[in-house]
């Protein structure tokens, strides 16, 4: 499939009988495949008789090659995949096979990608960027307190090396411009948080999202809607994998501790009138852990579990 979307990516028309060619497969096979791409992929295409098939929009799809060579330093495995259920139980699968070093695994599209309290990360085809990187880990020599919060830090520095300048924090790993989401990240976590367990950072950001996307239940933006024109998705996988090797480096040596107030400065609620479950409550900041602090009824309390939603108060 990967070599009929690689045709197909540039938008132009293609013929059947140029596709089939260039695949070394019969016209019903190109038929079928391109059944597929509409079907499960959703991938909406032009056939105009007479001038072949195309794509609505062009694709902009990853390149694996660049992407592993760029990572190469970090002794990262990387796979680069077409779909798949979701890349952070395709990491868990890996790990559960026997792979046994830290693991990148990215995907074109999503057929089940999970967000955060149960919800569905839409994940349509070539359009964003959805990746998780597996870490076999040591929980009684790595810091996980707070490692959420860290990733968020590593996606808003690559949204700023990009240009989007605008985006900002909202506890526990919310990345939005404004109200509007732009990247979500799903923390999972497999073994003894207090010895041998594997984590998995599965990271979602929007790069050049479709406007017409209506599925999605809440307000959501884009690299592309922010910057304008469309954004080079393997660069940006790159310029992101680097950020989050850089800051699990700082969280391995410091903990979050040592990126509290970093993470402080770009919380865009802070000092906002907040509900967190049935608790009302001014944004404080957050504790060496990465607790949200709330001042309630003028006492300071912490409240970790990023299960529970934190939505802005009316009178804020
Ligand atoms: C959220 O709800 O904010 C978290 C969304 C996380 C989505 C990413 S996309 C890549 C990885 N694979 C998944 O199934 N989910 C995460």
């Amino acid at each position: 499939m990967r070599e009929m979307l690689r045709l197909l990516q540039d938008g132009r028309f293609h013929s059947g009988e140029e596709l089939a060619a260039a695949l070394g497969l019969s016209r019903a096979a190109i038929w079928k495949r391109l059944t597929i791409l509409e079907r499960d992929y959703q991938l909406p295409l032009q056939r105009v008789r007479g001038r072949g098939y195309a794509l609505s929009a062009p694709l902009h799809l990853l390149d694996g090659e660049a992407i592993e060579r760029s990572l190469s330093g970090f002794d990262w495995g990387v796979v680069c995949l077409d779909s798949v259920d979701s890349t952070n139980a395709e990491v868990f699968r890996r790990f559960a096979s026997g792979i046994g070093r830290a693991c990148l695994v990215l995907s074109e599209h999503q057929t089940a990608g999970r967000g955060r309290r149960g919800r569905v990360w839409q994940s349509p085809l070539g359009e964003n960027l959805y990746c998780s990187l597996g870490l076999r880990l040591d929980g009684a020599a790595f810091p996980l307190e707070g490692l959420s919060l860290t990733v968020g830090l590593a996606v808003l520095e690559a949204l700023r090396a990009f240009g989007c300048m605008g985006v900002g924090l909202k506890w526990p790993n919310d990345v939005l411009v404004g109200a509007r989401k732009i990247a979500g990240i799903l923390l999972e976590l497999s073994g003894d948080p207090a010895g041998d367990c594997s984590v998995v950072i599965g990271i979602g950001v929007n790069l050049n999202m479709r406007h017409e996307r209506e599925a999605i239940d809440q307000s959501w933006t884009s690299v592309s809607r922010e910057l304008g024109g469309s954004i080079d998705r393997s660069a940006f996988a790159i310029s992101l994998c680097e950020h989050l090797h850089h800051y699990l480096g700082l969280h391995r040596e410091g903990g979050f501790a040592s990126l509290q107030s970093e993470w402080e400065s770009a919380h865009l609620w802070h000092g906002k009138a907040v509900r967190l479950g049935g608790v009302d409550g001014i944004v404080a900041g957050v504790d060496s852990s990465g607790a949200l602090r709330l001042l309630v009824d003028g006492v300071l309390r912490s409240y970790s579990g990023g299960e529970l939603s934190l939505r802005l108060r009316d009178d804020s």
